[in-house]
């Protein structure tokens, strides 16, 4: 009876503040953020300790539309924690009527009714996929990448959740490491503005609307950066790398409001980031001031046991608590100790009401006080998943994340008729791998093939030989796939096939499993046999497209030396093999630059164009051995940061540099379409400190301009340098303009084409 008094008057209290804050929600900010502070801070003086220990909580899945799911022996136990009020979030549980149920349970059974907060991997897509987030940040198109962010959104919400653990803004210089594919790639400048842009699009203009989810800044910090790019490895990096390169885009992150960071598996220079206080509340919460909540990694709280740095599971609630992880993925660590810690004095109360504010903020800034089943409209869901508006923009992005690596002799593109066209390689006829790696949401085998997208180009004779396997295996089990395949024996078939062809197109590369996470490599080329079945091939026919899928850069001196045309084209989603056939036969003239350096050796990792001097850069006499390099290998990459061609020309000329005052240079340079069809460019500025308190990278990309020109056309283009740009943070963490000398570089790549030089 007591109960359910209690119960009536949290739906009382819900039911008016959720009138009041409709209204109030458009308000401008801070008279909102008000109103909701008021509304935590009522909900929270009436929950006891386990209730507020029970947001901090998350859980996996445990759900089928009938009930908690029965193979799962933790299930029970979970499900009587969701009845109790001690579970604040659950993730993986979608579709609008899992959500519903649960979410029912929270809010009808539980003592105070206050709604989960639904999270999922909505990384480049729910149900439709958009490129890998590598692929879309070579299009270097922010617009477009916030379209796709938006669109995923859109299709997540249909299906009830709310909150995605997306966008992972760790950059890396290391193309073993198999998560680069969720990335942005390598580059501070370039990940801030892509990280921006995905929030944006998660999150839209407003978060209480049900077709916009709450996102995650992800993985804080410096995971990727892990040694010998094997993923969870040690991390440990310098404070400049730190605070130039790694942390840049997380706290471009915080400032476009994201409302939730990771933590990560790693540990940073000794201590693992979910016990690091000094990542997440000196940083993070304190010199950033975020207001949003921090959640661990899948487990990462008792990892800290392994890592050596917990005595027990105890330890490592405690551990995280005090350091500033808000909520606990699955270490089952806050849901079973903290109520004792605190009990103990070991954990103050006070960090617990903070953590717990945190979270009930979001859930407000949701909406979901409003109406806990915002999301869980079966009509919506019904018409949203899938839908044209959704296939239109993955594909355009798809287009756009295509990056022409090579064409020589204008091999590309296709001609569209009268054409015998071999078509080799497991990849093209693979209506799964496009999807990626990080595709949950999504059903096996609906992405389109490269042949089907082929297919749309009737008036070429197309024949298919496979040639040899990337994977053999059933590619919905992962973990059993086998990798390096040995078999040869289709190669004949591909050879005598491939000797009648005008143009073969050779589509290799990664099968989607093969990058991610886990999924580190120490080799950089073409798995498995694929490098001898493309040189068997060019043995008969030198005429060979090579379409490159992978989710890393790969290591293909040989294609580059020998194949005269190389597009890199990714894992582009659902609709891949329309976007790449659209640019094969040129309906579609590709644009794409790459957001990662291309190595030629895998011993030159890390490899990136944003690198330092050192005192001895070059050779300074003929024959001297004494310098920085190495004796078997250049030092430049195959294909540097920002490469990508088109299939027109573009001509960079009259480079201008003028300082105004407060530091303020203005950078000005025409750009020319000099070829015969329209196209677009990326127009990337960049500069160099020449000296500094703190040595700076040769080049720094601190500008980019997306220009499209019709043949012939011209265009002058001015991008503004401010402090912002022109300075770095020093060894105590400060930001700091130094004046000095610099110089300016303009071009298509980040091998620019004009320079000069000013004076701060
Ligand atoms: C990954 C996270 C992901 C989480 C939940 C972890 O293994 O590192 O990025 O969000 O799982 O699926």
């Amino acid at each position: 009876m007591k109960q359910l008094k209690i119960y009536a008057l949290v739906v009382l209290f819900a039911a008016l503040s959720c009138g009041k804050n409709k209204e109030v929600i458009k308000d401008e900010n801070s008279s909102v953020s008000s109103n909701i502070d008021s509304k935590v801070d009522s909900l929270l003086s009436k929950m006891t300790l386990e209730e507020k220990i029970g947001q901090m909580n998350q859980y996996n899945g445990f759900w089928d539309v009938t009930g908690p799911t029965p193979d799962n022996g933790d299930a029970g136990k979970k499900y009587e924690h969701l009845r109790k009020g001690y579970v604040g979030s659950m993730l993986n549980v979608t579709g609008v009527e899992n959500v519903r149920a649960v979410q029912k349970i929270a809010v009808e059974e539980t003592r105070l009714g206050i709604p989960l907060i639904i999270g999922f991997d909505v990384i480049h897509g729910f149900k439709t996929l958009s490129p890998i987030p590598l692929a879309e940040s070579a299009s270097w198109d922010l617009e477009a990448i916030k379209k796709s962010a938006e669109v995923a959104a859109l299709e997540a919400s249909a299906a009830g959740i709310n909150w995605t653990f997306a966008p992972m803004v760790d950059i890396s210089r290391d193309a073993r490491w198999g998560r680069v594919m969720e990335g942005a790639g390598e580059d501070p400048f370039l990940g801030s503005k892509i990280g921006v842009a995905r929030i944006e699009g998660f999150q839209g203009s407003d978060l209480s609307k049900n077709n916009t989810v709450a996102a995650c800044a992800k993985h804080w910090a410096g995971y990727g950066f892990a040694e010998a790019g094997r993923d969870y490895n040690t991390v440990d990096v310098g404070t400049s790398t730190l605070n130039n390169i790694i942390f840049p885009p997380f706290e471009a992150a915080v400032n476009a409001n994201v409302r939730t960071f990771m933590n990560s598996f790693n540990e940073l220079n000794g201590i693992p980031a979910t016990g690091n206080s000094y990542l997440q509340r000196d940083i993070l919460k304190g010199k950033w001031n975020f207001d949003g909540f921090v959640i661990s990694d899948w487990g990462s709280m008792i990892e800290m046991v392994n890592h050596g740095f917990a005595k027990d599971k105890k330890q490592a609630a405690e551990l995280s608590a005090i350091a500033g992880s808000d909520m606990d993925m699955e270490s089952y660590a806050y849901v079973s100790e903290l109520a004792n810690l605190v009990n103990e004095g070991k954990v103050s109360e006070d960090l617990i009401n903070d953590a717990v504010k945190r979270i009930l903020r979001v859930k407000f800034e949701l909406g979901l006080f409003d109406d806990p089943y915002k999301y869980c409209d079966l009509e919506r869901e019904k018409e949203v998943t899938g839908s044209q508006q959704i296939h239109d923009a993955v594909l355009d992005m798809a287009k756009k994340s295509i990056v022409l690596l090579k064409n020589e002799n204008n091999i590309l593109p296709l001609k569209k008729e009268g054409q015998n066209i071999v078509v080799i390689g497991a990849l093209a006829n693979d209506k799964t791998s496009p999807l990626g790696s990080w595709r949950i949401g999504a059903e096996d085998g609906t992405a389109v093939s490269f042949l089907e997208g082929m297919q749309h180009y009737p008036n070429n004779k197309i024949s298919y030989a496979k040639g040899a396997n990337v994977i053999t295996g059933d590619a919905s089990f992962p973990f059993e796939l086998n990798i390096n395949t040995t078999d040869k024996s289709e190669f004949s078939k591909a050879v005598s096939t491939a000797k009648k062809a005008d143009v073969v197109v050779m589509v290799l590369g990664e099968h989607a499993f093969q990058s991610g996470e886990a999924r580190s490599r120490s080799e950089l080329g073409l798995p498995g046999v694929q490098q001898e079945l493309l040189e068997a091939v060019y043995a008969v026919n030198k005429n060979i497209v090579l379409v490159l899928n992978n989710g890393r850069p790969l290591t293909i001196p040989w294609a580059d030396a020998h194949i005269p045309a190389i597009v890199e084209a990714w894992h582009l989603g659902t609709q891949s093999g329309n976007a790449i056939a659209q640019v094969l036969y040129g309906d579609y003239n590709p644009s794409g630059k790459l957001p990662m350096t291309f190595p030629r050796s895998v011993g030159q990792v890390p490899i990136y164009y944003n690198y330092k001097n050192t005192g001895r850069p070059t050779a300074n006499e003929p024959n001297s051995v004494f310098w920085s390099h190495y004796t078997d290998v250049s030092n430049t990459p195959l294909y540097p940061f920002g490469h990508g061609l088109s299939y027109t020309t573009f001509q960079y000329a009259n480079l201008n540099v003028t300082v105004k005052s407060g530091n303020e240079v203005e950078v000005s340079f025409n750009l020319k379409n000099t070829g015969s069809i329209k196209g677009k460019e990326v127009a990337q500025v960049y500069i160099r400190d020449l000296f500094a308190s703190v040595t700076r990278p040769v080049k720094e990309l601190k500008g980019f301009e997306l220009v499209e020109l019709e043949p012939g056309e011209a265009k002058q283009i001015t991008v503004t340098l401010t402090e912002k740009e022109l300075g770095f943070y020093n060894n105590s963490g400060d930001y700091v303009v130094e004046p000095g000398d610099f110089t300016v570089f303009v071009g298509g790549s980040s091998n620019t084409a004009l320079e000069s030089n000013f004076t701060l």
